[in-house]
């Protein structure tokens, strides 16, 4: 298959990109380089004859047409968003224009090609999107988010990706155009931007400097390995039935508290400091504003229907993260001098 992804240049439309390409299928990756992008995590497949790159930002209609009848693609997954949450505090226009007009230009602009080409049976066009839309769960196991939760956004990122989906639903129910849509809960692996709590806390370790921890730690998150996820998006881009969504964990939840005490285990063992343990850097910092207590995701629907179950438990996935950032110095150090990386965001409420 022809793939055109957006956001490809980002940390899990990266890994579909190199997935994607592994498994075969040619792909353009269309993404407009936002601070969150780097070129460097595709690398290992940017010479291959089956990938494309164009630099486009889905903002512009036009340039998504030309995209279309340029490279003809059998299907879309769209990643390109505005991901952080902190950011989104501080400045939401980003995301609406990114996440809710650009999602609007991307389903206008397929819907235009589609129909053009006479509506091709294979045509699909899958949007990859958040847990965060479902809201906050409370600290019952027995409560899991699943694809007929309500949905209840709670802050500038998941109300524009909450957004996004309804968009996505309605061009489906209103103009037929085949749509698949996932929502997968904390991804986390190689090429993770240094913003999100994953890479600041294993670079700030190995820094010396403080391990920051929103609130109290107690929020809890169902942690998948960005590979695992990728893996879960092709499964649904091949396999999916049109106009339904699949919820996608790691059947892994963590407190932050107990994700990042992980992390200070593993550097410890690997890259041991000179006395004591980078859990001694631990440091409760002034909560998030709004800061969604708990999610967590019931995978029975893709696990029941396409057979899908992640491959790596949070522990050996954590190991392999850490891997990575130890042997890949020069891949973060560009992105650390990048405008925000670094300081605390989020705290403009
Ligand atoms: N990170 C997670 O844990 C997680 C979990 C579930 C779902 N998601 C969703 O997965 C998708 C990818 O997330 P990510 O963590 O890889 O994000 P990311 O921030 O690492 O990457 C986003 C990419 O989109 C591009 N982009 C941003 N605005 C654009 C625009 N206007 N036009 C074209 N390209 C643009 C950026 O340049 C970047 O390459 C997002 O839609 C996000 O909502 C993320």
């Amino acid at each position: 298959m022809k793939l055109l992804i957006t956001g490809g240049a980002g940390f899990i439309g990266s890994a579909v990109v190199r997935l994607a390409i592994a498994r075969g299928h040619e792909v353009v990756n269309l993404d407009a380089l936002t601070y969150a992008a780097c070129l460097e995590n595709v690398a290992s497949v940017s010479g291959s004859d089956k990938y494309a790159f164009e630099h486009v930002d889905i903002r512009d209609r036009a340039a998504l047409d030309a995209v279309f009848t340029k490279h003809k693609p059998d299907a879309v997954m769209h990643l390109a968003a505005e991901s952080h949450v902190d950011r989104s505090i501080d400045g939401p226009a980003d995301f609406i224009e990114t996440n809710v007009t650009g999602t609007f230009n991307m389903l206008e602009a397929a819907r235009s090609y589609w129909v053009q080409a006479g509506k091709p049976e294979g045509f699909r066009f899958h949007h990859i999107s958040t847990d965060e839309v479902f809201g906050s769960l409370p600290n019952d196991p027995e409560v899991k988010f699943t694809e007929d939760t309500p949905y209840d956004p709670r802050s500038p990122y998941s109300s524009s990706k909450a957004s996004s989906d309804h968009l996505v639903r309605a061009w489906h129910e209103t103009y037929g155009l085949p749509v698949v849509l996932t929502n997968c809960s904390n991804n986390y692996g190689p090429f993770h931007f240094p913003e999100k709590l994953v890479p600041v806390i294993i670079l700030n370790a190995l820094a010396g400097k403080p391990l920051p921890i929103y609130g109290n730690g107690a929020n809890i998150r169902d942690w998948l390995f960005v590979e695992d996820h990728a893996d879960a998006l092709l499964l649904v881009l091949e396999k999916g039935e049109f106009g339904r969504s699949y919820n996608i964990g790691g059947e892994n939840e963590r407190t932050n508290l107990e994700l990042v005490k992980t992390l200070c285990a593993i550097l410890d063992e690997k890259r041991p400091k000179e006395s004591g343990s980078y859990a001694d850097q631990i440091t409760f910092v002034a909560d998030r504003p709004g800061h969604d207590a708990r999610y967590a995701i019931d995978p029975t629907r893709i696990r029941t229907e396409l057979g899908w179950r992640p491959s790596v438990t949070v522990e050996e996935g954590l190991e392999r993260t850490v891997d990575w950032y130890l042997d890949n110095q020069p891949w973060w150090q560009a992105l650390l001098d990048r405008k925000g990386v670094g300081e605390r965001l989020g705290t403009k409420a």
